[in-house]
Parts: structure tokens; sequence; C-alpha cells
């Protein structure tokens, strides 16, 4: 019988012989994270790297990425170092793009780049750049039935949104997405971004150079940065030098608040 490993390493190495920009499938049968696999630091561009099994995923900001270990779609792709806010809005529209293949419904971004449904955060993006290539790590919420704690309110899951789909599907849907929105015109992808913007119109906090920033969203320009009403009028927050802390829901944590690069 054909072992799960198996049929991932064959139907990705198929589906990398038809996509533009990669050409090389790494399965890793188990692996902490796919970001910092030895397999991930040693390969080139044009490889991804994905696991039937993460078990100490990474988030942005440091954080952890909960995903459930055997529940989800983890995978690196290593690809040329274009500037950060094209990756970031290329990976954006490629995962929010896999994820409605699956759900037969649109999804949407919250800027910079979280695939969200109904406000709970269905996929996530952490790009890092080295040695003159970026590693563009994307992880998919698919088989989990539920999220505990905190995760609760916060995260959904394909599952929960009503789809019983095969995370090689997601996976593979991903890879093609991936392979194409990272060979659009900007145009297209600000287009592609914008009818999926789950930020404007919400009331959001951000972290910036000058502090915490707090008001309504007005505009989100993908590629440069967010205009924002608050108390004291409208600003214009560079996306270079913003990160959004909280958004929809109730805002915490004002004081506290890092400055954070919005990759
Ligand atoms: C975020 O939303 O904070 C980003 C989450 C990125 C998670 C993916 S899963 C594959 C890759 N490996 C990791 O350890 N992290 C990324």
């Amino acid at each position: 019988m054909t072992s799960e490993f198996d049929l991932w390493q064959t139907r990705l190495d198929a589906i990398c012989a038809r996509t533009a920009l990669f050409r090389r499938a790494v399965v890793l049968p188990e692996t902490r994270s796919t970001q910092d696999a030895s397999e991930t630091r040693n390969a080139s561009v044009g490889t991804f790297v994905t696991t039937l099994r993460q078990t100490a995923g990474r988030g942005r900001f440091g954080r952890n990425w909960a995903d459930t270990a055997d529940a989800g779609v983890a995978v690196t792709f290593l690809v040329d170092a274009q500037p950060t806010e094209r990756l970031v809005l290329a990976s954006a529209v490629a995962a929010a793009e896999a994820c409605e293949a699956m759900l037969g419904a649109m999804v949407g971004i919250k800027w910079p780049n979280d695939v969200v449904v109904g406000g709970r955060k269905l996929a996530g993006v952490l790009i890092e750049r080295r040695d003159g290539l970026a590693a563009i790590g994307i992880g998919i919420n698919v088989a989990q039935r539920a999220f505990e704690d905190e995760l609760a309110t916060r995260a959904t899951s394909l599952a929960i949104e009503g789809r019983d789909v095969a995370r090689l599907d997601v996976l593979s849907a991903l890879v093609e997405a991936l392979s194409r929105s990272l060979t659009a015109p900007d145009d297209a992808l600000v287009q592609a971004f914008l009818v999926r913007d789950a930020l404007r119109g919400n009331r959001a906090l951000f972290a910036t150079p000058d502090g915490p920033v707090e008001g309504e969203v007005r505009s989100v320009d993908p590629m440069r940065g967010l205009v924002v009403r608050t108390e004291s009028g409208e600003r214009f927050l560079p996306a270079v030098s913003t990160s959004v802390a909280e958004w929809g829901g109730v805002v915490r944590r004002a004081a506290a608040l890092p400055t954070q690069s919005p990759e």
C-alpha cells in the first residue's frame, strides 16, 4: 500500500514538473518547523519543504504557530528575494486563493497577510530573508475540529468552515497559486488584495514608530500603507513601519505594544 509520505512526494513532484517557479519538493515525515529544518537551510531557490507533522511551528513576531501537529498544512518556499511588500502581498493572495479553492467561497485578507473568515484566522504567512533569498512559510488550518482557549475566538480551519478536505489537496492548490502570484504584475496583486481586504472599515490598533495608533481603517494600499481615522484626524501609516496589534474586536495591551515590521 502507498504510504502517505510516498503519496505526498509523488503528487508534489508532479506539480513541480508543471509550475513555473518550483522545481523541487521536499517532504519531511516530521519536523519542528519547516522554516528551520536543515533541509530548508540547505535548499536553493525553487525548492519548497513541507512536512506531514510540524511540532513547533513559528509565527510572526516570535509567536508560536499552533498548527495542531498533523491537522494543518505547513510549508516553506525558497524564492528569489523580491521587495518585501511584494512577497507579503503575493503570499497572502496565494494563501487566500488556495483556501477559496477548497471552500468554494471568498475569504478575507487582513493586512498584511492573514487569511481570515468571519474575523478568525485560517492561514498565516511568515517571511524571512536569508543569504539573498526569501523563505516564505505558510501555515493553513485544515482539519482542526476546534481550537482551545484564546484561539477558540481567533482561529478557524477549513473543517470548522464546513469543508473536510485532504491536506495534500490544499497544499497542491497553494503551490500552484503561489507560483502564479509571485509572477503576477503588482497591479493585479493589489486588485486581488483589495477585493478581499478585511481590515478596511474596522477599528484597529496599530504599532508604529511613534507609539500605538488607534482608529478606523479608511483604506489600505497593501504595498504602501494605510489611512486611519483617529480621534485627532486622518493619519497615513506607512506599510514598512506599521503592524496591526488588534482589530475588529476588543483592543487590548495598547501601552505595551512594541514596534514591529509588517513582515
Ligand atoms: C503567522 O501568522 O504568525 C505566521 C504563521 C506561519 C506558520 C508557517 S507553518 C510553515 C512555516 N513553518 C513555521 O514554523 N512557520 C511557518
